[in-house]
């Protein structure tokens, strides 16, 4: 069925000075209305606490889009001066917010708009309930057309916060109205986890216990903290990308077909997926801090030397994770979990590899161990897959060798988009597919709390190496070793 034309709305975005807007979102905004994706007709109210003018947020937006080199002069002066708003809401106070939809009303009818409504949350964990509470005592929603509700990650902190504002959330808006984010899900390659799967037959035919010996996902970031103390000492990397990023990854590559396309279909599966995940003990886990090293052939400082950092922090900067699918595809194959800041290299990748044939002809099981046969799926930086397989030397000696077969996104396709693109493209049609449900957000955290109630004790590493000793243990206890795809 053809996807119906875009409606034309008015997208009020709450945190409109902030980083993730002026450096993520304004520039996808454009992108979006000069690809003709934005309906004709459509508006962008930018919402904070400073006192700004309309001229002086377009002033502002003006500096960020020609920063992030999106377009002309001329044609940022025609986005920002025909689409761009700006409102204050200085406080929490319901009279801001009855201000506020004051303003949303009057844009809409001297633009024209129906009614339709976007409301983006691009605010820190701690503002959505007050922002939640504002637009619904307000009566915000429900509006005169359709209103959809964005909310960034993190989405709480652990399983009682994540239920304490999805029960929020639901007494001001409808779960269908509502649109999670996990900026991965928007990734064209972690979209192609399902195509892979699904759209290749003998690709499926091997996806499973019986094929496949374990499975490894590295989500691996060479950039250490980047000026972002403030968040991330209250975050760390279970919270910052294994909860969310990381676990996405794992349901994808875990989940059954889907009885159809649709978006209850998937996320169903993929909530099957966590709650067969055998729960998680102390010993599964490991925690590790970056100190100083090196990274691309510079010094760096320590986590608990960055700026904003407590120089005693307990702060996770590393996790690896290993863990059982106690289901009927899945039963007894180990899958390895690991994220990090300060890894060598920027990485993300999923690698399946299988089990040694019965009989071993011609190489000792060992040998073959040193190199199985895998399937690798990279999905970043240079998107694509690889197949490692056995292929004899030609000669007169029997000799094996492991090759590789690559596919690589951008021979075929060009430059992929941006995460955030196609996540706002859905937003705007209406599409949540690639968005958390509140059941697969609490079944998700349901396998972290109580590593975040009793974290195992922090292991350190260099910085510009992969994670402490700990996490070769760790897959090493289960006789495995870590794959990454470069
Ligand atoms: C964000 C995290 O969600 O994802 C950051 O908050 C992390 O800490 C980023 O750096 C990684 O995203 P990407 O798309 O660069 O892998």
């Amino acid at each position: 069925m053809p996807t119906p034309p875009p409606e034309p709305h008015l997208f009020v975005v709450f945190g409109a000075t902030g980083d993730l807007m002026q450096r993520k979102l304004l520039p996808v905004l454009y992108s979006l209305q000069a690809s003709g994706k934005m309906p004709e007709g459509s508006r962008i109210l930018g919402v904070a606490r400073r006192p700004l003018t309309d001229a002086s947020f377009r002033a502002l937006c003006t500096s960020a889009l020609q920063a992030a080199k999106s377009g002309s002069d001329k044609l940022i002066q025609s986005f920002v001066q025909e689409r761009l708003f700006y409102q204050s809401v200085p406080t929490e106070a319901t009279a801001d917010f009855v201000a506020l939809r004051q303003r949303v009303e009057q844009i809409e009818k001297a633009s024209g708009l129906s009614g339709n409504r976007i409301f983006y949350l691009a605010l820190p964990l701690e503002a959505f309930g007050p922002t939640i509470t504002g637009l619904g005592e307000a009566k915000l929603n429900p509006a005169p057309g359709w209103t959809r509700l964005v909310i960034e990650k993190p989405f709480g902190r652990d399983l009682a916060s994540a239920q304490a504002l999805n029960t929020l959330v639901h007494r001001y808006f409808d779960e269908g109205q509502v649109y999670r984010i996990d900026h991965y899900l928007g990734k064209e390659t972690v979209q192609n986890l399902l195509v892979f799967r699904f759209a290749n037959m003998f690709i499926e035919s091997l996806w499973s216990r019986e094929r496949i010996d374990h499975v490894t996902i590295t989500v691996a970031e060479s950039l250490g903290l980047e000026d972002r103390a403030q968040y991330y000492e209250s975050a760390g990397a279970l919270r910052d990308m294994v909860q969310n990023h990381v676990t996405q990854i794992l349901t994808l590559v875990g989940m059954e077909p889907p009885g159809s396309r649709d978006e209850d279909s998937i996320r169903n599966e993929k909530v099957k997926v966590l709650q067969s995940i055998v729960r998680l003990g102390p010993h599964d886990v490991v925690r590790g801090q970056y100190t100083s090293g090196t990274t691309a052939g510079q010094p760096v400082p320590g986590y608990r030397q960055e700026p904003g950092v407590n120089p005693q922090s307990d702060t996770e900067t590393f996790v690896a994770i290993r863990l059982k699918i106690a289901n009927w595809r899945w039963q007894d194959v180990p899958f390895f979990l690991r994220t990090g800041k300060r890894m060598p290299v920027k990485t993300t990748g999923v690698t399946l590899t299988f089990k040694a044939p019965p009989v071993t002809f011609f190489q000792t099981a060992e040998e073959y161990r040193s190199n199985p046969d895998r399937i690798s799926i990279l999905i970043q930086p240079d998107e694509g897959f690889e197949l490692a397989f056995e292929v004899k030397v030609p000669g007169r000696e029997m000799r094996v060798q492991t090759h590789r077969m690559k596919f690589h996104y951008a021979d075929v396709f060009g430059p992929l988009p941006d995460g955030y693109e196609t996540l706002l493209d859905d937003v705007i049609l209406g599409d949540p597919t690639l968005f958390v449900r509140a059941d697969e957000v609490e079944e998700s955290w349901k396998l972290y709390d109580p590593i975040l109630k009793s974290p195992p004790p922090l292991a350190f590493y260099p910085a510009g190496t992969w994670g402490p000793d700990a996490a070769q243990t760790l897959v090493q206890e289960w006789g495995q070793r870590w794959y990454y795809v470069t």
